[in-house]
């Protein structure tokens, strides 16, 4: 059983949304058709059990650091540092116990605000220092802003995104007629083992250029070495531009998601490893049926250059957001 977890609701004039104080989950995103129907946007599960139960961090906070770590290990300052190993011998998305199951503390609720505290302890999963995180959630008009603050009392590794699953036109059909635009020239390479090597490739001339809106489906049919290793897209791209960085579209709906951020990148990842299974109201998704945006730095840099995209420094704040804006248009 999961103890003391609660649902709290936000709610502004086009959205509503749910989230849970265990491990953060962005639960629900309900936006506010033209029609005045309302339409769920993310994946999620019937009961708070079946988030324990299932893998793929269905909605989930993601921390200390998202992504895969190579072995789990890092050097900081000359010290070594061995993480929790729960994807073969890689950390994948904080370790065993990351945020994602943690229980977080809601201080601050009203219609329009959420706030979740969560303290990681010094050697939680093998990170360094004590951390304490604040994760805030805002809904206005048709947007909901994330926001996350964080301070430790050592140097560490920090790194927080959000796994939520968005998919505008509510059937599993393998993102089919959605398209997406990414603001990035180039995306991070990875290894056999779906690690950044450090090294980046042009997207020009390759499936996952996005640059302007594709298909996303369309895309995913053209071949790339990086293409298979992944199963699909599931790769770092750097951002070009400081807003609007990332829309996914589905025109036959006429629903928009224009996601704008702080972070110099994101995780795109086209559910390559999520295995049929179901979601609420009786719906079944699996294989490329939804897509995850999830913006961070650059997963693994602390093996492959200095990592100053992931290093907080000791009483130093770190702070980012990422607003989500889910549009009904003409
Ligand atoms: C990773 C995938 C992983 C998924 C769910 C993504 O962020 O890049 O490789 O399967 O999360 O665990």
């Amino acid at each position: 059983m999961i103890n003391n977890a609660q649902v709290f609701v936000l709610e502004s004039k086009k959205l509503r949304v749910s989230i849970t104080n265990y491990g953060a989950h962005i639960l629900r995103v309900e936006m506010l058709n033209r029609n005045g129907k309302w339409s769920d946007c993310v994946l999620g599960y019937e009961t708070l059990e079946d988030y324990k139960k299932y893998d793929g961090y269905v909605g989930a906070t993601i921390g200390r650091a998202c992504n895969r770590i190579k072995d789990g290990r890092f050097t900081l300052h000359g010290k070594n540092y061995q993480l929790g190993l729960n994807d073969g011998d890689k950390s994948l998305h904080g370790g065993i116990h990351g945020f994602d199951k943690r229980m977080f503390v809601a201080s601050i609720y009203d219609e329009g605000m959420l706030q979740l505290q969560y303290r990681s302890v010094d050697g939680e999963e093998g990170y360094p220092g004590t951390v304490d995180v604040i994760i805030t959630y805002r809904t206005f008009d048709d947007t909901l802003s994330v926001t996350y603050d964080a301070v430790s009392n050592k140097d560490t590794l920090v790194n927080l995104t959000n796994h939520s699953y968005f998919n505008l036109s509510d059937t599993s059909n393998q993102l089919k007629n959605h398209t997406l635009q990414i603001q990035a020239h180039e995306f991070a390479e990875i290894d056999e083992n779906l690690i950044t090597t450090g090294n980046f490739i042009p997207v020009a001339d390759t499936l996952f250029d996005f640059r302007k809106p594709q298909e996303i489906y369309q895309q995913l049919q053209k071949n790339h070495p990086q293409k298979e290793r992944a199963k699909g897209i599931d790769h770092h791209y750097n951002f070009s531009t400081s807003t609007n960085q990332v829309v996914l579209d589905y025109p036959p709906l006429k629903r928009r998601l224009i996601v704008s951020t702080s972070m110099p990148g994101a995780q795109i990842y086209t559910a390559n490893f999520l295995d049929k299974r179901w979601f609420r109201n009786n719906k079944e998704f699996g294989f490329r049926d939804a897509i995850c945006i999830e913006t961070q730095a650059i997963s693994n840099s602390i093996n492959f250059s200095e990592g100053l995209e992931v290093i907080l420094r000791a009483f130093e704040p770190y702070h980012e957001w990422t607003n989500y804006r889910f549009e009904s248009y003409e």
